[in-house]
């Protein structure tokens, strides 16, 4: 039998990427190693990596046209990325990030803007053949409608016998109050660093462990601490960790974190234990960063 696919909803966006060894000061002028133009968005960036690690795929987002619409569809294509559930938006601007990628620090800096792209609705989610998929990842964007979204997926789940059930997971990465109300939803959550640290947590199992009061009871809790590899609290309470596998030389850690969700959350769905799946994640994460983009991963 066919897998079935892993859905991925979220940004897409163009990252217009600068690659310096230095993070120049303000008000200077100088030139960086190379520049490039690369898709973006974290539900796209983990698409990207789902793909090279060979599982079906699909992304569910929102378009707007233009040239930089048109290069990430193209990309999308050429990974392979199923596109059955793109909203348009005739009338909005393409979201863009501006990157400068320091190699020397590992620090990615990040410009982001998208003025009026509306995200996608728990009405969009409406027309998704919940039949099609085994795994439904949320990038936290608009939550109240992902809440929604959530719930039809356990509505659904509710009527079909346990091998037809769809996974959830939900991405918390941005330290955005309304964000936080997805802690309540998923099977998996993953949490980033960022946002542990709004919670005034000063490590990754003190994280996933302080939590655990918020995820609904037999939901995972993931967080991935950079060098400091990634923890992660099981259903049953198990606390798991997983050092981090950094290359001899770090190049680009943008994405490193959409690296890490896709690894983990594909590891999990082939029925892998959790410290399996998370010690995976930090490996293409950490292979990742050895390489500019994705190609290269595997
Ligand atoms: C990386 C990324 C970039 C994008 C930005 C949006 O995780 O998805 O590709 O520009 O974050 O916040």
């Amino acid at each position: 039998m066919e897998e079935k696919r892993i859905l991925c909803i979220g940004l897409v966006c163009l990252d217009i990427i600068s690659v310096v060894d230095m993070y120049p000061a303000e008000d200077t002028d100088t030139r960086c190693l190379s520049q490039r133009w690369q898709r973006g968005g974290n539900a796209s960036n983990s698409c990207t990596v789902l793909s090279l690690l060979g599982a079906p795929c699909a992304f569910m987002g929102s378009l707007a046209p233009g040239h930089a619409a048109d290069f990430v569809l193209a990309d999308l294509r050429r990974y392979a990325v199923e596109l059955p559930h793109l909203i348009s938006h005739p009338e909005s601007s393409f979201p863009t990030s501006i990157v400068i990628s320091s190699a020397s620090r590992g620090t990615r800096t990040i410009l982001h803007t998208n003025r009026n792209l509306p995200d996608v609705t728990a009405q969009d989610f409406e027309q998704v053949d919940l039949t099609q998929y085994k795994w439904i990842h949320w990038e936290g964007r608009n939550a109240a409608e992902q809440v929604k979204m959530i719930q039809r997926v356990e509505e659904y789940n509710q009527t079909c016998p346990a091998h037809q059930r769809v996974s959830t997971s939900v991405e918390v990465e941005k330290p955005r109050e309304e964000l936080y109300q997805l802690f309540g939803y998923g099977d998996v959550v993953f949490v980033s660093k960022d946002v542990a640290k709004d919670f005034g947590f000063h490590s990754a199992p003190e994280a996933v462990k302080r939590l655990r009061s918020r995820v609904r009871p037999g939901a995972t809790v993931i967080c991935a601490w950079a060098e400091a590899g990634a923890d992660a609290l099981g259903p049953d309470g198990e606390l798991v960790h997983s050092d981090a596998f950094p290359p001899e030389t770090i190049v680009d850690t943008l994405g490193a974190g959409d690296t890490f969700n896709a690894a983990v959350l594909l590891a999990l769905s082939r029925g892998q234990r959790l410290q399996e799946a998370l010690t995976f994640g930090c490996q293409v994460a950490g292979r990742k960063c050895g390489v500019h983009g994705y190609d290269g991963i595997v």
